[in-house]
């Protein structure tokens, strides 16, 4: 498959048109932005890293029957996917308190929640993807339904599950993520974006060691090094 015009380039990828109306191909990109992207970087290798990623978590959600944009990967750094039109809900779920959840509400860094907590942010980078509750994300109509919204908190739920277990397995903490649906043509909603490093945090289970976006977000070093040895574990 090859690419065609491009739709749209974000901060981690860009997509392109296919000759499939409904297929596109994002370019995962070695671009790395944080903070509504005040802080900007590059490291090369990341694009590819996270595409590789990213395919294998999708095809083990696949296989677990959760239902997703993924269809292959077609190299280094190009995915096939359906297309969809995404929902602009940033839907995050926390295991371990840290980030902006630990600063927002005083909760200590590293506590483990009694309970998996989902959010809601609203995606949109002008206002800085604001956290909303249920009643913005209808207001919002970033939804069409309550049923909608639920249906986002429990596919959440569920690929928690299946995420936790499997990384436990691999000697990782997942200690939370951000997940992004769309709506393919005939309304499905799929589990879209990437799933990676840099939208995940992984800590390592023995040492704490952060191994994810979080090494450039605070200046750790060795990017590439730790999203290398997360794919080493989902590998091995
Ligand atoms: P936070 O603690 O900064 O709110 O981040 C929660 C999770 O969401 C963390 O795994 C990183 C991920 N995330 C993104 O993927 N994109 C974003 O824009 C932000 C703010 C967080
Ligand atoms: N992805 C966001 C940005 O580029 C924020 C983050 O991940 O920290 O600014």
């Amino acid at each position: 498959m090859e690419k065609a015009s491009m739709i749209y380039e974000g901060k981690g990828k860009k997509l392109y048109n296919t000759s499939h109306p409904d297929q596109v191909i994002a370019e995962f990109k070695d671009d790395l932005t944080a903070f509504n992207a005040e802080k900007k970087g590059n490291e090369a290798g990341k694009g590819a890293l996270n595409c590789q990623i990213s395919t294998e978590i999708f095809k083990l959600l696949e296989a677990e029957g959760i239902k997703t944009h993924f269809i292959k990967q077609l190299d280094e750094k190009n995915m096939l996917c359906k297309r969809v039109s995404i929902i602009p809900i940033e839907v995050v779920t926390r295991n371990i308190a840290t980030g902006s959840l630990s600063k927002r509400l005083g909760i200590k860094e590293g506590s483990v929640l009694p309970f998996s907590l989902v959010e809601f942010y609203y995606k949109d980078d002008a206002l800085g993807d604001p956290i909303i509750n249920d009643e913005h994300a209808i207001l919002l109509k970033c939804a069409n339904s309550q049923e909608e919204l639920e249906f986002l908190k429990e596919t959440a739920r569920e690929i928690n599950e299946i995420l936790r277990s499997f990384f436990d397995g691999k000697g990782l903490n997942l200690v939370d993520f951000k997940l992004e649906f769309g709506k393919d043509s005939e309304g499905n909603i799929l589990l879209a974006d990437e799933i990676s490093p840099d939208s995940c945090r992984f800590w390592d289970k023995k040492t704490n060691e952060k191994l994810d976006k979080d090494r450039f977000r605070q200046d750790l070093g060795n990017v590439k090094m730790a999203y290398e040895e997360v794919l080493r574990r989902i590998l091995n």
